[in-house]
């Protein structure tokens, strides 16, 4: 297949059902249910060998895009647990709430903000017609204790949203890193909600991770950043997919717009569930580093050095998650196609390289051949040292090129006779499947420069 021809089969690929995801994922060590030996939580997940090798992968890019690649950015990590007052200004315990509605009749649970605005007029049930009950309303926000003495324990909370710790940090940042506005910081860490209706799988869930670039500015120059980190979250999703139709902007009608943002727009990604939410860009202005000044009695304010102007800054956040990104590539990436020679269809996973949980697979030809399997060996133990390798040797080499195309491998080293007589390889690419003949001394830099972001 030409690259042309292949991209056109990608164009025209149906939506993958989220059930082919959930059951490769288990299949292969991305993903597990959590305490699933005890009948499992809904909405929590455990991630297996190759899930953290991905989801460190993600992690890494988005951290080497965001901080690494910007000097007007730098990163933190702050704790999971912070002063509940910190809550209070935030708006979460007044704000942060879902409003659910129960059916009288078949007693499903819906989010009034999830029913379709008919059923929501006429007080019907989508699923079966019935009435629904009154609504109810519940905080997400999840509660713990700090202290063990009854009496003198604090209540507080697992954050959730992860972006409060920068807010809490920005004056201690500008301090100790001599960052001047406009500067941003940038922190990935875990978020928990008690979300009344987690599913679809890592889509939403009670524990999760949330990348959060908070990007300080003077008013006057607002919507220019927010113009330019819209564009650019924008274009570094599409640079990761391979439907890049799948993928728009939704701007949030008033109505919808959450506490804090004065304006908002979704980075939203299609899939058989519809369009749904992958970032959020939110134009906060002044409203976190205000209220944690009020909550807290601390001046928040910053100095310009230049003119002297005392002033709180305006805020553009583009806050994503880790989870959605690691199922929304999942699916973008998932593919059953015919295979050439009629046999059985092959799936394969065309995940960007620099994301794939491995980079390399060495293959000897034979297991029984001794002088083959100690010349993979040695390969597979250098290139160990530069990316994720993995030596296997069981089964056919058709079955084993088969079984790294699933997990989106995207190079086979192949070792045979040649290999001993001329010291050269052959490399196999998973898209094309087409083949190459190179040397073992230049194997290294060849797959680094294809495994590396350009
Ligand atoms: N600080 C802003 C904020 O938290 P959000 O839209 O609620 O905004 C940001 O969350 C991102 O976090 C979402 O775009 C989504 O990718 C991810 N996210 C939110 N809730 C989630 C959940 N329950 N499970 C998985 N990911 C979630």
């Amino acid at each position: 297949m030409t690259q042309v021809e292949n991209k056109q089969a990608m164009h025209d690929t149906p939506f993958v059902p989220i059930e082919k995801i959930v059951a490769l994922c288990k299949r292969r060590g991305f993903v597990y249910p959590n305490s699933e030996i005890y009948g499992g939580v809904a909405g929590i997940y455990d991630f297996g060998p190759l899930g953290v090798e991905l989801r460190n992968n993600i992690r890494r890019f988005w951290w080497w895009s965001m901080v690494q690649m910007h000097d007007n950015v730098v990163g933190i990590e702050g704790a999971i647990i912070t002063h509940p007052r910190v809550w209070e200004a935030s708006g979460h315990i007044e704000n942060f709430v879902d409003r659910l509605v129960d059916c009288k009749n078949c007693k499903r649970r819906f989010r009034i903000d999830h029913l379709p605005e008919e059923n929501v007029i006429q007080n019907k049930c989508p699923n079966c017609g019935g009435e629904l009950m009154e609504p109810r309303t519940f905080n997400l926000l999840m509660e713990t204790y700090l202290g063990v003495v009854e009496g003198e324990r604090m209540k507080t909370y697992l954050r959730g949203e992860a972006c409060q710790n920068i807010y809490l940090d920005f004056d201690n940042v500008v301090k100790s890193s001599r960052m001047q506005i406009p500067f941003g910081i940038c922190q990935i860490g875990k978020a928990f909600r008690n979300e009344v209706t987690p599913g679809n799988f890592l889509f939403r869930q009670r524990e999760f991770e949330q990348w959060d670039l908070q990007f300080f500015v003077h008013s006057s120059e607002m919507q220019q950043w927010f113009d330019y980190w819209k564009e650019k979250r924008f274009e570094w999703y599409k640079g990761l997919i391979n439907h890049k139709e799948r993928l728009h902007f939704r701007e949030h009608r008033p109505d919808e717009l959450a506490h804090y943002a004065r304006q908002a727009f979704d980075i939203e990604y299609q899939t058989i569930l519809g369009w749904q939410e992958w970032e959020g860009i939110h134009w906060r202005q002044d409203w976190d580093l205000s209220r944690h000044s009020e909550y807290s009695g601390q001046d928040l304010s910053y100095v310009d050095q230049n003119t002297k102007e005392r002033y709180i800054p305006w805020i553009v956040e583009t806050s994503g998650g880790v989870d959605r990104t690691f199922l929304n590539l999942l699916i973008d990436a998932y593919e059953e196609e015919p295979d050439p020679s009629g046999k059985e269809a092959r799936t394969v996973l065309r995940l960007h390289p620099t994301i794939a949980p491995v980079k390399v697979a060495v293959l000897p030809l034979q297991k029984n051949k001794e002088e083959l399997v100690t010349a993979a060996k040695d390969i597979h133990k250098k290139l160990q040292r530069l990316m994720v390798s993995q030596y296997d040797e069981v089964a056919n080499i058709g079955r084993r090129y088969r079984r790294q195309d699933e997990i989106g491998t995207p190079y086979c080293v192949t070792v045979d006779f040649q290999t001993l007589d001329d010291r050269t390889v052959t490399v196999r690419e998973r898209d094309q499947m087409t083949q190459v003949r190179i040397s073992i001394d230049e194997l290294p830099l060849y797959l680094l420069e294809r495994v590396t972001w350009h």
